[in-house]
């Protein structure tokens, strides 16, 4: 029987008790909010009354048996999965947890070159053996995107006893490809998919929206419920679809890495999204979608960039301009942030803009920024293109030395130049996307180093530390 996805139950629940103004002689030490500095105790007095702890009839996200378990029933039976797991940790705590399953210390995993760095740092923490799949430059939206199907099948004949294939989709851009193909294939050779679906979880929805990994036969799927749907930023859902992994043993890897005080007020949101987007009509859909081309129309008046197409396949709420050669997306976005419109992302070349899940209204304020950032821009003819194009020689890649290794040797920072040829002691991770451009582990070329100096000189942010000493490397 299908259920009622209108309900929310978690969320009633805590509504219901804090009606009930609850007497607070336990943690968290705001007491319902009671005890809270006056000059924020406004803004933050709605949600306080609902940040509530384990207490009796509220259950418990590390062993649920009651309104929570009922609140990820709801997510499974609308998402299709057999299993799903709440998480608070955002998907970096589902996408480390699926990797710990899955493979031990020493035991291979093939994964897209091209993940998100929670990917990485999971297969670091496992201990894991990585064999790298690398992604294929796509011309038509000047990035790399996704692994081939041929480059997938090469990994698995020469590794056919890799615990599991690790894959992201969409990319960031909301850009698809045949995952459905890629699971079969896997599954041939018995070994389980693990899907970052962090940008996806509306895919849910079906078309006009892409397919989505469960749909496909993942057997493993995390998806960031606040990246596309109203949910608090941190809320994010592991789903299971699978007889290749225990749950029990998902649970074991999650309680340990996510709070043992996990925020009601995210698990509420993430019992909201899925309702949201379970009662979500074909005709509000249709309004979205509307919005969306009308936004589109808005960028596209503007001279100095191109907004690329999107194909049916990929994600239509994904709006990426394109900038004319010799003008920088980071400036572009800092034009448009200036002027109060705050884009997701800039690269060296582009900026992606994300629609939400109802129309648009600020129209005509967004018609005045776009002239206006247009008009600003300048061609700098002393601006290189950054040719990224080569960047990713070997098609299936293994890191020069084991994590069990990285972890004994003694580093040493080198400058850019003389880092050429030796192995990276530490990721380069421009931020956003936190996709690293250099990996742990990997050897340093010197197509590598041109790349960072453009990025720095555009303006990149590199996550962690000032780069311009130079590169960590292990001293050996
Ligand atoms: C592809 C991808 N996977 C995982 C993550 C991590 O998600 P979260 O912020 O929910 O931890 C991100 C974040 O940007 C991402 O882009």
């Amino acid at each position: 029987m299908k259920r009622d996805q209108q309900h929310v139950p978690l969320y009633q629940k805590l509504t219901k008790f804090s009606e009930t103004k609850p007497i607070s002689f336990h943690v968290p030490g705001h007491k319902n909010g009671a005890v809270f500095p006056s000059y924020a105790k406004q803004s933050f007095a709605g949600l306080l009354s609902l940040d509530l702890t384990e207490l009796t009839g509220l259950d418990d996200l590390h062993a649920p048996h009651g309104v929570i378990a009922e609140a990820e029933e709801l997510a499974a039976d609308f998402f299709g999965a057999d299993h799903t797991f709440f998480l608070v940790g955002g998907s970096t705590a589902g996408n480390i947890a699926m990797i710990l399953v899955a493979c031990s210390a020493g035991e291979e995993i093939i994964v897209q070159r091209n993940s998100h760095k929670s990917i990485i740092n999971g297969l670091e923490l496992g201990g894991a053996n990585p064999v790298f799949i690398t992604p294929e430059y796509d011309q038509s939206v000047g990035r790399y995107t996704s692994p081939s199907i041929a480059t997938l099948e090469r990994a698995l004949q020469q590794h056919s006893d890799a615990k599991a294939v690790v894959l992201t989709y969409p990319d960031y851009f909301g850009k698809t490809y045949n995952l459905k193909k890629m699971i079969e294939l896997a599954h041939d050779y018995h070994i389980p998919v693990l899907v970052d679906e962090a940008h996806g979880v509306h895919f849910s929805l079906g078309a006009p929206f892409p397919l989505s990994a469960l749909e496909m036969g993942a057997d493993i799927v995390v998806q960031s419920a606040h990246k596309m749907a109203p949910a608090m930023t941190m809320s994010s859902y592991l789903h299971m679809n699978t007889e290749r992994i225990a749950k029990e043993r998902v649970a074991h890897y999650l309680q340990m890495l996510q709070s043992s005080s996990p925020s009601y007020p995210l698990m509420a949101s993430l019992d909201i999204a899925r309702s949201f987007l379970a009662t979500i009509t074909s005709v509000q859909i249709k309004a979205v979608k509307d919005s969306v081309n009308q936004v589109r129309g808005i960028f596209k008046s503007a001279k100095m960039w191109s907004l690329l197409p999107v194909a049916e396949s990929d994600d239509f709420l994904k709006l990426t301009l394109h900038m004319k050669q010799g003008i920088s997306g980071y400036e572009v976005a800092c034009k448009f942030e200036q002027a109060g419109v705050y884009p997701e992302l800039a690269t060296h070349n582009q900026v992606l803009f994300i629609h939400g899940l109802q129309p648009f209204q600020q129209i005509e304020q967004l018609k005045k920024v776009v002239k206006s950032v247009d008009e600003q821009l300048k061609i700098c003819e002393s601006r290189a293109t950054i040719d990224i194009t080569n960047l990713f020689p070997q098609k299936v890649q293994m890191l020069e030395l084991t994590y069990q290794l990285m972890n004994q040797l003694e580093t040493k920072v080198l400058s850019f130049y003389k880092a050429v040829g030796n192995v990276a002691a530490e990721a380069i991770i421009p931020y956003p996307p936190g996709i690293p451009l250099i990996l742990q582990g990997e050897r340093i070329t010197s197509e590598h180093i041109l790349i960072i100096e453009q990025l720095i000189k555009q303006g990149v942010t590199i996550q962690h530390r000032d780069i311009t000493n130079g590169i960590r490397v292990f001293n050996r």
